[in-house]
């Protein structure tokens, strides 16, 4: 990155921009080298520039939330990771349609547990599966988040999605989702962002919907290791069974290489006992691979995406 293309960055982004960005700080493994630049945005106008920008310098980019199910290498990225802050963390109750349903629009780096606490106040009912889950909501949209049976993709109404032409909204009628994951978001990667999504909730009291949230937060923090940095499930469950119970059969808990580890409480959580690298555990997650390949002849694909 030239002295040219860092001033017309700066100049282009109301918040200062991170150059040589340790990414480390910004995943909740704890793990990462530096990025060329980090950037925060803060509005469609200035991310419509900056994409406009990085196309025609042909540079690199992503989009990161909150970093809770990533793993960036210890070698960073080249590129410019975008974070999306200031009016793309609002959320507002936007009406009550026909059949009763409450719409909430909000935008994509709002925290999901920010939006669920909004929801227990408000007593709209239909995001307690997620309470916990860390994340934003754009990361939670792009990975069709769920827990406890239900997913995110079933109060989606409306997904407001950036391009460097401009902003479009897709309803939920033309997007696929399945088990975590948004099948058509390809056809968005590398030139469209999720900006902003709108949510039909269902109006019910504010001590109903926190007695739910509550007792799933119970449940996840009973079977879910809280004290060491980790990306959440590492693999997707494969059909009819559980990734977490396979890894267990096989004795795998406790493996490590260096500083990584299969937790001793949750078979699917891989974690960072202190200063695991990413070679760590992408080394780790092989071998698991390798071992419920041997003994129960299926492939883990992993849930962790990877920069
Ligand atoms: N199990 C074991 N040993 C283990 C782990 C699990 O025997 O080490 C057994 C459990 O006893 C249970 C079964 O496997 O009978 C399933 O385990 P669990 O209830 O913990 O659920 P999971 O399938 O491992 C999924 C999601 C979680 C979500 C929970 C709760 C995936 C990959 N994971 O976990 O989501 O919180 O259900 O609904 O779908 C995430 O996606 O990051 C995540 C944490």
């Amino acid at each position: 990155m030239d002295a040219a293309f860092r001033t017309t960055l700066t100049s282009l982004l109301s918040q200062p921009v991170e150059w040589g960005c340790e990414m480390a700080k910004y995943t909740s493994f704890s793990i990462g080298g530096p990025a060329a630049a980090l950037v925060k945005v803060t509005d469609n106008k200035e991310l419509r520039s900056l994409l406009q920008f990085l196309y025609l310098e042909n540079m690199s980019w992503r989009v990161i939330g909150r970093g809770t199910n990533l793993l960036i290498k210890d070698e960073g990225y080249r590129g410019v990771i975008i974070l999306l802050a200031g009016s793309f963390k609002s959320i507002s109750c936007s009406g009550t349609d026909e059949e009763g349903a409450v719409r909430v629009s909000a935008g994509a780096g709002c925290s999901f547990t920010k939006l669920q606490k909004y929801c227990i106040e408000a007593g709209f009912a239909g995001l307690e599966f997620g309470f916990g889950i860390p994340g934003t909501l754009g990361g939670a949209v792009i990975m069709n988040a769920g827990a406890y049976g239900d997913e995110i993709s079933s109060t989606i109404r409306q997904v407001e999605v950036i391009t460097r032409q401009g902003g479009l909204a897709v309803n939920r009628d033309e997007l696929t989702f399945s088990y975590r994951n948004w099948d058509d978001f390809q056809n968005f990667r590398g030139r469209g962002i999720v900006t902003g999504v709108e949510l039909q909730l269902s109006r019910s009291n504010s001590e109903a919907v926190g007695k739910r949230c509550l007792s799933l937060h119970t449940e996840r923090l009973k079977s879910q290791p809280q004290n060491h940095p980790n990306a959440g499930s590492f693999f997707k469950n494969p059909p009819g069974d559980s990734a977490g119970r396979l890894i267990d059969l096989c004795g795998l808990k406790g493996l490590s290489v260096g500083d990584a580890m299969v937790s001793t409480q949750h078979g699917n959580f891989l974690v960072n006992n202190g200063k695991a690298t990413a070679k760590e555990i992408k080394h780790l997650m092989r071998l698991v691979q390798d071992h419920v390949k041997s003994t129960h002849g299926i492939d883990l694909e992993p849930e962790v995406h990877f920069i």
